[in-house]
């Protein structure tokens, strides 16, 4: 048979506390020691308390002279109003959740609001609510009491206050019905978080066990409360007050015995209990089943007779197997006790547990740590005391916590989470300085110098040691979560010092190595703008920075990168040259962005007249975007219906035109374009100003500037190659489309010749359109 205990039971926070009351008053006297009322509901401790001399008053009349205790469970404002002024000595030993409770209700009768108390209204702790909660309030044990009162006087929102052992599901009962009743009902908050646990614990005990034994007194709410859990779940359940009530035949057949507590039990009668049971078991096993089956039959046993029976041993079964079969259970038993020994582990001073908060208010919090035990962490050790910010703590948060006192004056645990989150900062801090291993802390604040951050305490980021570059603003790092490494550790000075340049540089250096082992030309790869200059982009590939020449930026023409990219952009690029050996990278861009040139055909077919930009201008005639990236010559001869001697005396770079389509030669990226027979009008109609309306001296200054920059290239610090492409395409071009009415002027060449044949036939082409077409927009093949 196994022994299970309840994760929480005894002792609560409150009995704890009035019993050190008492052992404090029977110190200190003046005697004699009164309680009104049994000072807990427990009567072994009640009577063992007794026979030291603490007297039992069940009217306040009956003292008179002594010390006066108030029990755990309150004392109503009509038995205080009768207290003896000869009395010595006053000790309110009142649970504080049991006082918040009254208070509740005071406070609440004071503002004239409808008050129902929800609890046991023989029980002195209900009465002692409603005693603060004036005439009018109501008192109800269960759902169906709400039908036999009254509630039509009810002005308003009805408040309801719950005995601080009501079960959460029964108080969720009654504020469902008083809603169907259509009464709005607002619920205190006073439900004891001891009894929360000890319910939780004895519903988990209850659906591992076939039988459970509930530790307490028979009048206790919260013991009581304990043995209606378990019996919800049909398991058989038997309430005992001491070893004494503990009969062997409940335990025939049963495999698994679970043990729980009400909180006003003595951890020295539950091990009594405990140890009780293992002794039964012991002489169970070493009793013959037969006999200990007659036995049964023939005992007269406590408030529940067992049903089952101990099964029964196959007379055929060896011996052995018995044997075995004890010898495995008597090690279980040995589990057993070792788990009741951890159940009854106490603290100890300088302990750093883990804790679930209960609960928050002004006086602090109260933290269950396990052991049976609950702490108070008063709102002082709920301060860091670096100034850099308290605790944010919420109910159902599970915190560390130092122990610093366990027999304080009150009975109850003091912790600390200021003290504990210390302790384990220090420790987490030495680790890290001895693996120089990587911690994370946010950055609380900007001081002279450098950053503080938090790592649970207080520790310093030189400016220095910041960014792997100078900073000029650290506030933006406020907030921010920084990696960093200790660098300086001392705790006697409570100095911290640390850095996340150490962090950088090696995050540096790992990428770097990364990205140069797999870097390949031909790679696309997602870079960010670094940096932006008059020729290009540099491109951060991880660590490496590659080359983006302005070139290869866009297919369009880009007068300076910043136009297409911003500094700390993320864009692709395509790896075009790897020159590990100078540790250079040249990127394109343009490379992964649609080509503008492959669908030309599709989008200007010959004939369509569209607008246009002039991008430059040559002897031979001018050079018309279209679209980014598509740019059409219009030979000097189609540019005016009038002979002109250079196009600047008719258009210049930046004018918008409108042209018309004569050829597309998409392999060789060309178009032949033609502004005299286009519909300037077109234009015009926009209100836009017609090229040939632009003033002479204008385009002839433009020209210059422009016949200057195709021959003088501004110069940039890019390759070679990359540089000329552009100049040599631009001279072919030009040799190919000049006319007989623009000759080439520094000399003839085959070549000049054959661009010559190719401009009379564009010539040829654009003479003689088709009347319809023309006005359709469109050429045929043929022509
Ligand atoms: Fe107080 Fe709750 Fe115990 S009300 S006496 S802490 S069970």
């Amino acid at each position: 048979m196994q022994i299970k205990l309840a994760r929480h039971m005894g002792y609560c926070f409150g009995v704890k506390r009035a019993i050190e009351m008492v052992e404090r008053a029977l110190e200190e006297g003046p005697y004699p020691i009164w309680t009104l009322g049994p000072i807990i509901h427990n009567p072994v401790v009640v009577d063992l308390l007794r026979d030291r001399g603490v007297k039992v008053a069940t009217d306040p009349s009956q003292v008179s002279s002594g010390t006066l205790i108030l029990r755990t469970h309150g004392t109503g404002a009509d038995e205080r109003a009768t207290f003896s002024p000869s009395i010595g000595k006053i000790v309110d030993a009142t649970c504080p959740f049991v006082q918040k409770a009254q208070n509740k209700a005071r406070q609440l009768a004071e503002q004239g609001k409808s008050i129902i108390v929800f609890g046991d209204k023989n029980h002195p702790e209900v009465k002692a609510i409603l005693s603060y909660a004036g005439k009018g309030a109501l008192c109800i044990g269960n759902v169906s009491d709400l039908d036999a009162i009254c509630l039509d006087d009810t002005t308003g929102e009805l408040e309801v206050i719950a005995q601080t052992t009501s079960r959460r599901q029964d108080i969720d009962e009654i504020l469902k019905a008083l809603e169907e009743k259509g009464i709005q009902a607002n619920l205190s908050n006073t439900v004891c978080t001891a009894t929360e646990l000890r319910q939780e614990a004895a519903r988990e005990l209850a659906q591992e066990c076939d039988l459970v034994l509930v530790i307490g007194g028979k009048t206790s709410a919260n013991t009581g409360q304990l043995v209606r859990i378990v019996e919800e779940f049909g398991v058989e359940c038997y309430l005992v007050e001491s070893e004494k009530d503990v009969w062997p035949q409940w335990f025939e057949g049963k495999h698994v015995v679970g043990v729980t507590a009400g909180a006003s039990t003595p951890d020295w009668v539950i091990k009594e209990v405990v140890g009780k049971v293992e002794e039964l078991e012991k002489t169970n096993l070493e009793t013959k089943p037969e006999e200990l089956h007659e036995g049964h039959e023939q005992e007269e046993i406590g408030t529940k007779e067992s049903n089952e029976q101990v099964p029964e041993t196959s007379p055929e079964a060896p011996q052995s197997d018995v044997v075995i079969e004890s010898a495995e259970e008597m090690v279980e038993d040995k589990a057993t006790a070792e788990l009741y020994d951890e159940t009854f582990k106490t603290l100890r001073e300088g302990d750093i547990v883990e804790g679930k908060v209960m609960s928050v208010d002004e006086n602090g919090a109260l933290v269950d740590v396990g052991y049976k035990s609950e702490g108070i962490i008063s709102p002082q050790e709920l301060e860091r005391r670096d100034e850099i910010g308290d605790y944010d703590i919420s109910p159902g948060d599970e915190i560390m916590v130092y122990v610093l006192n366990v027999d304080s004056v009150d009975g109850s645990l003091r912790l600390s989470k200021r003290k504990a989150d210390e302790e384990l900062a220090w420790k987490d801090l030495e680790q890290a300085y001895r693996e120089q291993s990587v911690i994370e802390a946010p950055v609380v604040q900007e001081v002279k110098g450098g950053l503080v951050v938090d790592v649970g305490v207080r520790a310093f980021v030189p400016a220095s040691q910041v960014e792997r570059g100078y900073v000029n603003d650290l506030s933006k790092y406020v907030g921010q979560t920084l990696r960093l490494k200790v660098l300086e550790l001392d705790r006697s000075k409570n100095r911290v010092i640390l850095s996340q340049r150490v962090v950088l540089e090696e995050d540096h250096e790992r990428l770097c190595k990364e990205t140069w082992d797999t870097i390949a030309e031909g790679q696309v790869r997602t870079g960010t703008v670094k940096g932006i200059t008059d020729f290009g982009v540099f491109v951060d590939l991880g660590g490496v920075d590659g080359l983006l020449h302005i070139s290869e930026l866009s297919w369009g023409r880009v007068n300076h990168p910043s136009e297409v990219v911003k500094e700390g952009q993320e864009i692709q690029v395509k790896v075009l040259k790897v020159d590990k050996e100078r540790g250079r990278i040249s990127l394109g861009r343009k490379q992964v962005l649609p080509d503008p040139w492959d669908d030309v055909e599709a989008k200007y077919p010959v004939g369509i007249e569209i607008k246009g930009e002039v991008t430059r201008t040559a002897p031979f005639g001018a050079f018309v975007q279209i679209e980014p990236g598509v740019e059409g010559l219009v030979h000097i001869s189609e540019i005016s219906q009038q002979h002109i001697a250079k196009p600047e005396e008719v258009v210049n770079s930046g004018d918008q035109v409108m042209v018309r389509v004569l050829r597309t030669r998409p392999d060789e990226r060309k178009i032949s374009l033609s502004i005299k027979q286009a519909d300037q009008t077109l234009l015009e109609s926009h209100g836009e100003e017609s090229p040939e309306t632009l003033p002479k001296e204008a385009a002839e200054e433009v020209l210059q500037e422009a016949v200057e920059e195709s021959v003088e290239p501004k110069e940039a610090p890019v390759e070679e190659e990359i540089l000329e492409e552009p100049i040599a395409e631009a001279v072919e071009e030009a040799k190919e489309e000049v006319s007989e009415e623009e000759p080439v002027q520094e000399g003839d060449s085959d070549e000049s010749c054959s661009a010559d044949r190719e401009v009379q036939q564009d010539s040829a082409d654009v003479k003689e359109p088709e009347p319809d077409n023309k006005e359709t927009g469109t050429v045929s093949q043929e022509e």
